[in-house]
């Protein structure tokens, strides 16, 4: 998968390697052919580096909102203003996948103390109960008492939220959270 953002003048190229979490070999390439950060109008080309389709658009924002993204993007050490507005629309994207129900990835991460009456079972059992969408677990003896586990799950988002609220029934877990992902299948 390819992105290249095609601005006013050629500064430099970055390539980006993100292997995600569980889905075998996933990889996101990006090509800085130019940056201009004080210029709202750029390209945004696309594809599998075969067959590229190439969009120009431009944007209005108001200059404090530009201001405080800005700054937001340096703090966040994001190499330049398109590369952040890509991820915002892919970010939302993978929102929407959540929730038109399409197939999605993602982690949960618990952290437990396992000499708690029953808990190490309570989990396995959820998990056993959950297999078809959890496709692999991490174990991780965090200190003597505390265990850190990291569950990669993939399947419909009603499989994955229904997991969620059956680890978070259990009791004495310390911590349960989601990160919400996608198979990326469906982004460029
Ligand atoms: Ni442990």
């Amino acid at each position: 998968m390819y992105i290249i953002v095609i601005g006013v003048s050629t500064l430099q190229a970055v390539r980006i390697h993100a292997p995600q979490a569980g889905l075998g070999l996933g990889y996101l390439n990006i090509a800085l052919v130019s940056i201009n950060h004080y210029c709202n109008s750029f390209y945004i080309k696309t594809g599998d580096g075969e067959n590229m389709a190439l969009m120009r658009f431009s944007v209005s924002l108001d200059e404090g909102l530009v201001r405080q993204f800005d700054a937001k993007i340096k703090m966040d050490r994001c190499p330049t203003r398109s590369k952040a507005v890509g991820d915002l629309i892919r970010s939302s994207l993978v929102q929407t996948e959540w929730r038109a129900g399409d197939e999605v990835a993602g982690a949960i991460v618990l952290v437990y103390d396992h000499h708690k009456r029953d808990i190490v079972k309570k989990l396995t059992n959820v998990q056993h109960d959950c297999h078809d969408a959890i496709i692999s677990t991490q174990h991780i003896h965090l200190d003597h008492d505390n265990c850190l586990e990291i569950l990669a799950v993939r399947g419909k988002p009603g499989e994955i939220d229904a997991i969620v609220k059956c680890l978070k029934a259990v009791k004495g877990l310390k911590h349960v959270s989601l990160a919400a992902g996608t198979t990326g299948e469906r982004l460029l």
